[in-house]
């Protein structure tokens, strides 16, 4: 049984309640969003062969002190950095390193800015230098399956819409989605309920309803959707070393769809790829 509350009325813990905000808190989801948009359009020119995944956070962190907005990442759970960085068949949850970035990777950087306590939650897939044919169009499957769960948010709709749209899609394409993560509720707390599976069937799940906020994050391997989590507790890699890409955007259920809060202001949520 699922059970909706007024956001204003529930306790600030994730009872298993989906709660359902109001035009002030999707303003203030705005506003979070878009400072880690900015910060991700920031870092479309910084991410070079050369540049060190540190080097990268430390600009997020930097970033985010400017604006007054602490990273959610930084001491959660025991996570120690500004954001993740996730490389090749890192499949999410990378840990900022001083290692640097090679000429072909492909690397997800995943930031959380919080803004007057709301939770700008989001994810984007850059290409060092020249990127394999076989990446860029792994990258874009991964982007245009979000794209197509975004384009099923409405209300009436399902989370299994949601899913089942993004698994359609990747599997069509010959690509696999990871089951083991999954978006999820966000906006005063960084994880909330409902799930959002990245796979499923149409009409499932749970019912939408405008006021819902919530993250969609898929990630789609080019190999087997299997994970294993490194000895660190925290790196996600496939199983096969096959590549993995993620894109995130977080959004909030209006009448007529959904508002996404962390579109990037300057058209770059899909950073620019250059073909090898
Ligand atoms: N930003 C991630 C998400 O999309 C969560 C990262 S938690 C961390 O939900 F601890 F790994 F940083
Ligand atoms: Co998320
Ligand atoms: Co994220």
């Amino acid at each position: 049984m699922v059970n909706y509350v007024d956001a204003a009325e529930a306790p600030p813990k994730n009872t298993g309640q989906i709660r359902l905000y109001g035009p002030r808190d999707f303003a203030g989801m705005q506003a979070a969003g878009q400072l880690t948009a900015r910060c991700l359009d920031a870092l479309v020119e910084i991410v070079k062969p050369g540049v060190t995944t540190r080097e990268i956070d430390d600009f997020v962190y930097g970033f985010g002190k400017q604006h007054g907005a602490p990273p959610a990442t930084l001491y959660y759970r025991g996570f120690t950095k500004s954001s993740c960085t996730s490389i090749n068949h890192v499949v999410c949850h990378g840990i900022p390193n001083d290692k640097p970035l090679k000429e072909g990777d492909i690397v997800n950087i995943d930031v959380t800015f919080i803004v007057d306590g709301w939770h700008g939650d989001s994810s984007r897939m850059y290409g060092v230098g020249r990127i394999k044919r076989a990446a860029e169009r792994l990258i874009e499957v991964t982007h245009e399956s979000l794209m197509r769960g975004i384009a099923a948010v409405k209300p009436g709709a399902t989370t299994g819409d949601i899913g089942a749209a993004i698994q359609d899609y990747v599997e069509g394409q010959r690509c696999s989605v990871v089951r083991d993560f999954c978006g999820h509720g966000v906006g005063k707390l960084f994880h909330d309920a409902p799930n959002i599976l990245h796979y499923g069937r149409a009409g499932e799940g749970v019912k939408l309803k405008p006021g819902m906020i919530f993250t969609i994050e898929p990630m789609v391997n080019l190999g087997r959707p299997h994970v294993k989590v490194l000895s660190d507790g925290w790196t996600a890699v496939t199983r096969d070393r096959s590549l993995s890409a993620q894109f995130e955007h977080s959004i909030g259920v209006t009448a007529e769809g959904c508002q996404i809060f962390t579109a990037s202001p300057a058209g770059l949520f899909m950073p620019p790829l250059i073909s090898a």
